[in-house]
């Protein structure tokens, strides 16, 4: 039976946005050229199909009900100079890793969002940078120039849009083969252990969680129970998101569901807002109110309660399970007190929301060499300054939002690895944000597993 949704007010249409100025977007040179484009675009193949969105916002109503977590990570920025089956696969890797610690340390379903196959466009706080004395446009993201520094480079080109189309489904492509093919098979645990990591004291504390799954596989088929029938061991979902943030795009990609009737976002299963473009009244809001995918919501430091409530009333009217997840991106300092007014306001409005942590946008700064980066420690403070807001109010803590690769990049300071100050210059490869890498995320993917039980917690009697 398919689930009950609303259907968007009958003015609503994928282009309906157009009438509101939409932020944070290209100019592009030729807007003949940028049509030509959309329409090309409007008559390729959908990327995602409606049913799975619908199946992922069916796994996210489980998580806003406390049976499950959300696991959404990858890139800040995906890169057209970058991508190859290896890079996919990495990814892939470091993401499966975590969500078996994940599944395993919290003994909960771990719902695996990859900030994968469409990542390809940037908010900027200010539209311009300056690079050797000479003021250039700020780079947006691959789907809409080059991240040469040099005027030539940023002149939009919305030919890179039908580029950003191709690379994400041939990166989904690779995704279901990986996911459905074998690899994902909960007996190759071993396997994604990659080389790098397994030598590390986070690497060896995976294996050891390998085996125990290992063991309980073996023992579950010493029972007389027949592993291999069970699908669930042997494939899993890995589904794709990224902002919402090029309208041009997203229109050009938005269909009519044949099902239901309803209007689906199909370059993505899940698509979200960004903390620029987050207005309620906003040409943002006003063209995703009209798609039925699950929807995300970055929720910054500046975000009132009334602001967020203003946003659940449009984006969520019915009130549906697993329909939105704010991410909050508070800030390591100010998040156990900034979110519990927003969340108790989200509560008494009735909306069953995923509560997601972005521990990353909202704690980046510049080494005093002009390096842009992360503290790992931070990144900590700020997880476990959400969940106490949660169990302050209540509400199950049910997901984190990261930026991540498998690579061995030295982007973010610190981890149990230890990058300093000195190293960040060595392997950074980010086109944007510094990200996680793949031994960074293992070690927070044990700790948050510890939060989760509640091992954080100073025992009785005050152990500090
Ligand atoms: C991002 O997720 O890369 C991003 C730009 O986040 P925010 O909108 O929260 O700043
Ligand atoms: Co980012």
């Amino acid at each position: 039976m398919l689930p009950e949704m609303a259907a968007p007010p009958s003015t609503w249409s994928p282009s309906a946005w157009r009438a509101i100025p939409a932020d944070q977007q290209p100019e592009w040179p030729d807007g003949e050229h940028a049509r030509e484009v959309r329409e090309r675009l409007l008559g390729m193949p959908p990327l995602v199909f409606a049913g799975e969105a619908r199946n992922l916002q069916a796994a996210l109503a489980e998580v806003a009900a406390g049976r499950g977590f959300l696991l959404q990570a990858g890139d800040c920025a995906e890169s057209f100079g970058d991508f190859s089956a290896v890079t996919i696969r990495e990814k892939l890797k470091i993401m499966l890793q975590m969500a078996a610690v994940l599944t395993y340390g919290a003994m909960l379903p771990v719902v695996k969002v990859g900030r994968i196959a469409g990542q390809f466009v940037k908010p900027r706080s200010s539209p311009v940078e300056v690079v050797d004395g000479a003021e250039i446009p700020s780079f947006r993201g691959h789907m809409v120039h080059d991240d040469a520094p040099t005027l030539a480079g940023r002149i939009p080109d919305p030919e890179r849009m039908v580029q950003g189309y191709h690379q994400s489904a041939a990166t989904l492509n690779l995704l279901r083969a990986f996911t459905k093919g074998g690899f994902a098979d909960l007996t190759k645990v071993h396997l994604w252990n990659q080389e790098f990591v397994a030598t590390s004291p986070e690497g060896r504390r995976y294996e050891r969680i390998a085996a125990e799954i290992e063991r309980a596989l073996a023992f579950m088929a010493a029972c007389g129970i027949d592993l291999e029938r069970e699908r669930r061991l042997h494939e899993v979902d890995v589904w794709t998101s990224h902002e919402g943030l090029l309208l041009d795009y997203e229109e050009a990609l938005t269909r009519r569901d044949s099902l239901t009737g309803r209007w689906y976002d199909c370059s993505a299963h899940m698509l979200w807002i960004g903390e620029r473009t987050r207005a309620a009244d906003g040409a943002h809001a006003e063209f995703f109110a009209g798609v039925g995918n699950p929807l995300g919501i970055k929720v910054g430091p500046t975000a009132t309660p009334a602001e967020v409530l203003d946003l659940c009333a449009r984006l969520d009217p019915d009130r549906t399970p697993g329909r939105l997840t704010l991410i909050c991106r508070m800030g390591a300092g100010r998040a156990a007190e900034a979110l519990p007014p927003v969340i108790r306001a989200v509560t008494d409005a009735g909306h069953p929301v995923v509560w997601a942590c972005d521990p990353m946008h909202a704690n980046v700064f510049r080494t005093p060499a002009g390096v842009k980066t992360r503290r790992f420690e931070d990144i900590m403070a700020e997880i476990r300054g959400f969940f106490a807001a949660c169990r302050e109010c209540d509400v199950w803590p049910g997901g984190i939002h990261l930026e991540f690769t498998g690579e061995d990049v030295t982007e973010c300071l610190g981890g149990a690895e230890a990058v300093l100050e000195d190293h960040l210059s060595v392997r950074y490869h980010s086109l944007c944000d510094p990200r996680l890498n793949a031994r960074q995320s293992l070690d927070l993917a044990f700790r948050l597993a510890e939060l989760m039980r509640g091992e954080d917690r100073p025992a009785p009697g005050g152990v500090t």
